[in-house]
């Protein structure tokens, strides 16, 4: 899809399908006039059905003339007071949704006054293109071609907003690699499927992969890890992919993603309700890394180094898998007593966020679809965030908050370690019930080395959703993405 902005007076604008956003009251004036000019009949349809401007207001107008838009799309955005990029980028994939299966040009006239101009080019485009995405990868029917507009044009917006474009490419892109990852099935996407996306992402945009095989892992002693890799088939891969900057390195960061590429659960098998077939995704945060490091190599910013590690793996159940209240040993020789096998994504960060750190970043993010209570605590539309550094948890909520992503921060509350004391080991790698989000996160921190400022991000609610909502249709939303790409972009102060 292609953006650019239009400066055409909305009498002059020529293209196939128009979207006009609205405020209710009299704000909407001055659209309210042209377009009344412009499309006669309107004000009657929009009276009919009591249009108020209201969020939830929609009118669909499937024109005949000839020469004009063939589709006009008119909606309410709600009270003036209330405009915001969160309500820009619904409109925005409103209007998408409302415009597919035409072809060509989707004009997208705003009321921009009251936005940033960059900030709300980019969230309406991004929008768009997110919104129109389509998976098409599992069915008969290949190659249709796409009903969908292929330009969007931003009607009215000052020449300034053009800056706000420059990276949508790149970072939907990310997203998109991101959903297709989590989308695709667990006998696609396996531990070598991804590590050979790593290597693709190395080999188009010249940057470093090492893949450390079961050997590797097992001479640098990462036994949490290969313990929930043991009752798999298929071999693990340890991935770890490099972004090095030209010039001066300011600061170095890593990103960590935990890539269950299946979980079943282990001996702990998911029984009754524990969607142990949607576990496929239970790599989304190492997809999100894969989808970041996309759009960060493509962007290519200067002074900071990104460095995304992968311990990918299976959670299977055969003869040689792990039993439950075996006790393993992680790579920095922190003896675990697996009280869960299910339990496994902390096992396999624990091994990777030893190694991220072995790296000296001056900050490590994790991703994970970690836990079940982090989903009954905020849901599928905002993800929990640990962090023990202050600064670090703004700048990624910023990050977040600039992407339209929800993140929400959690404590890391000290106590509630005492869940996860073992009789006989260092460590269990399961506590009770309550709690059971941040006693995850907690168990992650003992990984992390002294100094090193971390976060830790459980996206178990927002990598999928059911019905679609947003700019997200249903399924893979690729979250994370964009937040993460904020962060790494973002100026260094
Ligand atoms: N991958 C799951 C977490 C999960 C559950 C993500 C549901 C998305 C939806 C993780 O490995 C897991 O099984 N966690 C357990 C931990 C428990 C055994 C302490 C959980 O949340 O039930
Ligand atoms: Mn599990
Ligand atoms: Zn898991």
């Amino acid at each position: 899809m292609q953006f650019s902005l239009s400066s055409a007076p909305l009498k002059d604008w020529q293209g196939d399908a128009l979207a006009v956003g609205l405020l209710q009251g009299d704000h909407g004036a001055t659209h309210r006039d042209s377009l009344q000019k412009r499309f006669p009949g309107l004000a009657a349809a929009l009276a009919q059905q009591s249009f108020k401007g209201k969020s939830a207001d929609q009118l669909v107008l499937n024109l005949l003339t000839d020469g004009g838009p063939q589709r006009l799309i008119i909606l309410g955005l709600g009270e003036p007071e209330e405009l915001n990029l969160d309500c820009l980028r619904a409109a925005a994939a409103r209007s998408a949704r409302a415009a597919s299966g035409i072809n060509g040009r989707l004009g997208l006239l705003m009321p921009w006054e009251g936005l940033e101009p960059t900030s709300a080019a980019r969230a309406a485009a991004e929008a768009v293109r997110l919104t129109l995405y389509k998976d098409r990868r599992f069915r008969k029917e290949q190659d249709e071609p796409s009903k969908n507009p292929a330009q969007l044009e931003l009607i009215g917006l000052p020449n300034e907003a053009q800056a706000g474009l420059r990276h949508v490419h790149a970072d939907c892109a990310g997203v998109e690699l991101a959903r297709e990852l989590v989308a695709a099935p667990p006998n696609h996407v396996t531990p070598a499927a991804l590590a050979d996306t790593a290597a693709q992402l190395a080999h188009d945009y010249k940057l470093e992969l090492t893949v450390l095989e079961r050997s590797d892992c097992e001479a640098r002693g990462m036994g949490a890890y290969l313990a929930v890799s043991q009752g798999s088939d298929l071999d693990p891969k340890f991935i770890h992919l490099i972004y090095r900057p030209e010039g001066e390195i300011k600061r170095k960061l890593a990103l960590v993603g935990k890539g269950l590429t299946f979980d079943s659960g282990g001996y702990n098998l998911k029984v009754g309700g524990a969607q142990i077939d949607m576990m496929k995704f239970d790599m989304g945060g190492s997809a999100s890394v894969l989808g970041a490091m996309r759009s960060i190599a493509e962007r290519r910013p200067i002074g900071v180094e990104v460095h995304a590690v992968i311990a990918a793996c299976e959670n299977m159940v055969n003869g040689s898998a792990v039993h439950p209240g075996d006790i393993v040993k992680a790579a920095n020789g922190t003896s675990i007593e697996i009280n869960n096998t299910d339990a496994e994504g902390r096992l396999t960060l624990a091994d990777a966020l030893l190694y991220a750190c072995e790296q000296k970043p001056d900050a490590v993010v994790d991703l994970a679809t970690l836990t079940g209570a982090c989903v009954v605590a905020l849901g599928d539309e905002i993800a929990g965030l640990w962090s023990n550094d202050d600064p670090l948890a703004e700048g990624l909520q910023a990050a977040a908050s600039a992407s339209g992503e929800g993140i929400w921060r959690m404590p890391l509350k000290k106590s509630y370690k005492d869940g996860l004391k073992s009789i006989l080991a260092d460590t269990k790698n399961t506590g009770p019930r309550a709690g059971g989000s941040i006693t995850a996160a907690l168990f992650l921190q003992d990984f992390v080395s002294r100094g090193t400022a971390w976060a830790h991000i459980d996206i178990a609610g927002t990598v999928w959703s059911d019905k679609g909502r947003g700019i997200n249709p249903a399924g893979a939303t690729g979250y994370g993405v964009r937040t993460l790409v904020n962060w790494v972009c973002s100026p260094i102060a």
